[in-house]
């Protein structure tokens, strides 16, 4: 298939178009490089020994999409591209409605115009809200978010619904991503994240390579078994690889379906910092701090659903995410 990735120079994007390559489908990549950098498609051929097809373009500029479009068999798309803090959402709602929407939104259009019918997209487990029990199953209700940046995939969800109720004959796959960790093992891709990370584990590999003190870790005194928050980590070379089964799976069907890509387990921070010192023997500077707002105690996936429509599953352990992610990080930015 000739594939479209929006995003594809960004942390699970790069991932995605290396297995797609791998797996004989051609990439197409547009991305604006706001979050990423141009070296990315050179790392990129140097894994795969295939240059992916590059734009430099904004998603929301729909004469570049046709361009795209014009100059390319397009099969399917993997809609990566959107604005991704959630701190920063809550900060600047306009910019994340206006970018994450319009982007989604033009896609749609310059794929319709284009007879396009294939849309896998990049959604995430904050769609299932601060209300639902764990594990989250696809069949509960997802339709509240707790910052913009959620809301916007929340949004983008309904629309792709909707889309899909009005053109029977589309293809719409919904992936609600859990917490992506870990890098290509050629350590040349990696969550590479612009100024300080919020994210946890591209914080822990900063303060590992020393660039940063040490790692607060934002609240002990959560109803989990040690205290810090739980979370359902899988390896972003697992997550790659569910796009590939989604892709192939939207192939031969239509309609939308949500599907969670996660490995079904919670660990929690401290488990996860500790399971970092082992893999990579090594001492990590912590300290305890107060909790982050809009933290959720506990969340994990239920995986079921992935595996028997996709016949997909997570097989990284949290070792191999933890060494991959220090193996990316230590040579990080040279
Ligand atoms: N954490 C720390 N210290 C840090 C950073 C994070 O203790 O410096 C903790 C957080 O409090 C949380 C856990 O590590 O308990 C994971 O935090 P992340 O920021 O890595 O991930 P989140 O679970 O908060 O966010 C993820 C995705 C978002 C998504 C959100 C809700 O990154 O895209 O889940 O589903 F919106």
């Amino acid at each position: 298939m000739n594939v479209l990735v929006t995003g594809g120079a960004g942390y699970i994007g790069s991932h995605t178009v290396v297995e797609l390559l791998n797996a004989g489908h051609n990439a197409i990549i547009v991305d604006d490089l706001s979050n990423a950098k141009a070296d990315v498609i050179d790392r990129i051929e140097t894994i795969t020994g295939k240059r992916p097809v590059f734009y430099k373009l904004d998603c929301k500029d729909k004469d570049g999409l046709r361009k795209v479009f014009s100059e390319n068999q397009v099969d399917a798309i993997i809609h990566f591209a959107a604005f991704k803090a959630v701190g920063e959402s809550v900060k600047k709602p306009l910019q994340y409605y206006r970018n994450n929407l319009d982007s989604a939104m033009a896609m749609l259009e310059v794929m319709e115009e284009f007879g396009c019918k294939k849309f896998v997209f990049s959604s995430s487990a904050t769609v299932y809200g601060p209300n639902n029990p764990h594990p989250y199953k696809e069949e509960m209700k997802a339709i509240e978010s707790s910052s913009p940046y959620g809301w916007t995939k929340v949004m983008i969800e309904r629309i792709l619904t909707d889309y899909c109720t009005a053109h029977p004959d589309f293809c719409a796959i919904l992936l609600r991503y859990f917490n992506p960790i870990g890098a290509h093992e050629s350590g040349l891709l990696g969550d590479d994240p612009n100024g300080i990370p919020n994210n946890l584990m591209p914080y822990i590999g900063r303060v590992a390579a020393g660039q940063l003190e040490k790692l607060t870790i934002f609240g002990d005194d959560y109803p989990t078994p040690d205290g810090t928050c739980q979370r359902d980590y899988l390896h972003v070379v697992d997550l790659a690889v569910g796009h590939l089964k989604a892709l192939e799976y939207a192939e031969n069907h239509e309609g939308v379906e949500a599907i969670n890509l996660g490995t079904g387990n919670g660990i929690s921070v401290l488990e996860l910092v500790h399971a970092f010192e082992t893999a990579n023997d090594m001492k990590l500077p912590y300290v305890i701090g107060p909790r982050r707002d809009g933290d959720l105690p506990a969340f994990w996936a239920d995986a079921g659903k992935a595996k028997t429509l996709l016949g997909w599953e997570a097989t990284h352990t949290v070792e191999d995410m933890c060494r991959s992610s220090w193996n990316f990080a230590k040579n990080a930015g040279k």
